[in-house]
């Protein structure tokens, strides 16, 4: 099987590099094109580097479209002579339909939405397909999507929220997070970097705990709170101000999804 890798940015490099040192596709099969081309032009060791992404199309049978919403159309109208039949398109954006990707020229499409963990082998990469696709596509594009860490499938209109859970919660967390060592800074002697390991101890223990004894974050809260303890306090804060601050989040992102989701769109109406 031979894999296209168009646009060469941020994502684009990470699915790139991760195809190719992960062995999962041979440097002879593999193919990366960019709008820049300089920037691709060192990447002869890992890959065929091509001139154009039309070039890329025509030798390849999954294509991964890494470019920002407002270029996927202009690279469609590029490789849309070339595609292969057979070929599978991967956007990696969750917002462009595949109806309005469709409007271009209709194909067998995927959509693979990594988060940024991906770098280390341990995304949770959000796939879904249109209704072009089939099994063969789904287990190409899952065996393909492993060097990157697990794959989730979801339908297309649940998206928005799976890129929330997934893409987006590094961030949240970090936010959070963040939040949590300041309070705690400012309480304490414990040198900063102490706090932040402290943190992130807890963190991962605390999912590596819950997934091995099978526990929902509301059983491992109350192994943790003992009745008129110090943990039971600080839970009561949470329960009655977090509930509020996590539905306005979610509020928020979902009409920020919403307006990005119309702009990206109303490229493709014309
Ligand atoms: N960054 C992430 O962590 C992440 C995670 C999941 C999904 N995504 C999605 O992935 C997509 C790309 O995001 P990004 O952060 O990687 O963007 P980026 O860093 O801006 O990279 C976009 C790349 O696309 C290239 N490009 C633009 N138009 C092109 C064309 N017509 N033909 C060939 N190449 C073209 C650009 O080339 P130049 O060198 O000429 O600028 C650039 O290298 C977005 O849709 C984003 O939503 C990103």
């Amino acid at each position: 099987m031979k894999v296209g890798v168009i646009g060469y940015g941020s994502i684009g490099k990470v699915v790139l590099e991760k195809l190719a040192r992960s062995g999962a596709v041979a440097r002879e099969d593999l193919y990366v094109s960019n709008r820049t081309y300089e920037k691709i032009a060192h990447l002869g060791d890992l890959c065929r580097v091509c001139r154009s992404s039309g070039a890329l199309a025509a030798e390849t049978d999954v294509i991964f479209l890494c470019v920002r919403p407002a270029d996927i159309r202009a690279v469609l109208e590029e490789i849309g002579p070339a595609v292969r039949e057979d070929a599978l398109l991967v956007s990696l954006n969750e917002c462009v339909s595949f109806a309005s990707m469709s409007r271009i020229f209709p194909h067998k499409m995927a959509k693979a939405i990594p988060n940024v963990a991906a770098e280390i082998g341990q995304s949770q990469t959000l796939v879904c397909y249109n209704a072009l696709a089939g099994e063969g596509d789904r287990a190409a594009l899952g065996g393909l999507l492993g060097c990157l860490g697990s794959v989730i499938e979801l339908p297309e209109e649940e998206l928005a929220m799976g890129s929330e859970l997934v893409s987006c919660m590094p961030g949240f967390l970090g936010a959070l997070f963040d939040a949590l060592g300041r309070a705690a800074g400012e309480r304490t002697s414990i040198p900063e970097g102490q706090i932040l390991e402290m943190l992130l101890g807890s963190l991962s223990g605390t999912a590596a705990l819950m997934r091995e004894r099978g526990l929902s974050f509301v059983d491992v809260a109350a192994r943790v709170a003992t009745r008129g303890g110090m943990t039971e306090a600080g839970a009561a804060v949470l329960a009655e101000r977090f509930p509020a601050v996590a539905g306005e989040m979610f509020d928020r992102t979902t009409r920020r999804y919403e307006e990005i989701a119309r702009r990206a769109q109303a490229d493709f109406q014309r």
